[in-house]
């Protein structure tokens, strides 16, 4: 049966009520748009100057025209509409990524990003994870609520040493095969939370 789990583990639980908003209308990310954007948050009109940029809860369906902000080294995407990863070889300084709610359902594109360290692609569509050995810095992957379910789903992670802070909760992984891959990776410091995580995506 189930490891027994004790009550004070269950508020890790909590954001599993997390609203799904998803914007009504979809706008194009115009350069005229960005810059207004830009404008509005008091940025630096002079795109590649600016290093954060925040363009969550826009209503995006794509992404495109950001080729002049070429100093980003954070840039804030969640809940768009947003179905590819894509256009973002520019952003070659970049940090993190914040892709979370949108409807991705393929991780891909992502090799011009070498300094990336921190990517939410939490509440999407992946089916599995892919394409992301490439990111030879990355630190933590956040991929919860996606569509992940066997052990061929994250396989992949054996490839990427560097993630250290992994969170794969409420996915549909509910093999316990998935535990042997978290414990060949050797840096993922947490692998008790991993199992906590895991439990409670098995019992949910
Ligand atoms: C815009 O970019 C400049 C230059 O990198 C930076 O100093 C400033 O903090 C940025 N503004 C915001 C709001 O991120
Ligand atoms: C990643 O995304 C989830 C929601 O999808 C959110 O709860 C979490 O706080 C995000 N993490 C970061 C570091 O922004
Ligand atoms: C993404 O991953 C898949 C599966 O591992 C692979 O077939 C594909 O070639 C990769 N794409 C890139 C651009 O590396």
């Amino acid at each position: 049966g189930h490891p027994n789990i004790s009550p004070p583990l269950l508020p890790l639980h909590s954001n599993f009520f997390m609203l799904f908003i998803l914007p009504i209308n979809n706008f194009r990310m115009t350069k005229k748009l960005l810059r207004d954007i830009c404008k509005q948050q008091k940025l630096y009109m002079t795109p590649s100057l600016n290093d954060t940029l925040y363009l969550h809860y826009k209503g995006f369906d794509r992404l495109e025209n950001l080729e002049e902000y070429t100093g980003l080294k954070c840039l804030w995407l969640e809940c768009n509409g947003l179905t590819k990863i894509e256009n973002l070889e520019a952003q070659t300084e970049l940090r993190c990524l914040y892709l979370h709610l949108n409807l991705i359902n393929k991780i891909e594109n992502l090799e011009p990003l070498q300094k990336l360290d921190s990517l939410n692609l939490s509440n999407n569509y992946i089916k599995i994870i892919e394409n992301l050995s490439c990111l030879s810095v990355l630190h933590t992957l956040q991929i919860a609520h996606n569509k992940l379910q066997t052990v061929k789903d994250i396989q992949h992670l054996q490839e990427c040493p560097t993630i250290c802070v992994l969170d794969l909760s409420h996915n549909k992984l509910d093999d316990p095969n998935i535990l042997n891959i978290l414990e060949t990776m050797p840096d993922l410091v947490s692998k008790i939370y991993m199992r906590i995580l895991y439990i409670f995506t098995y019992m949910s």
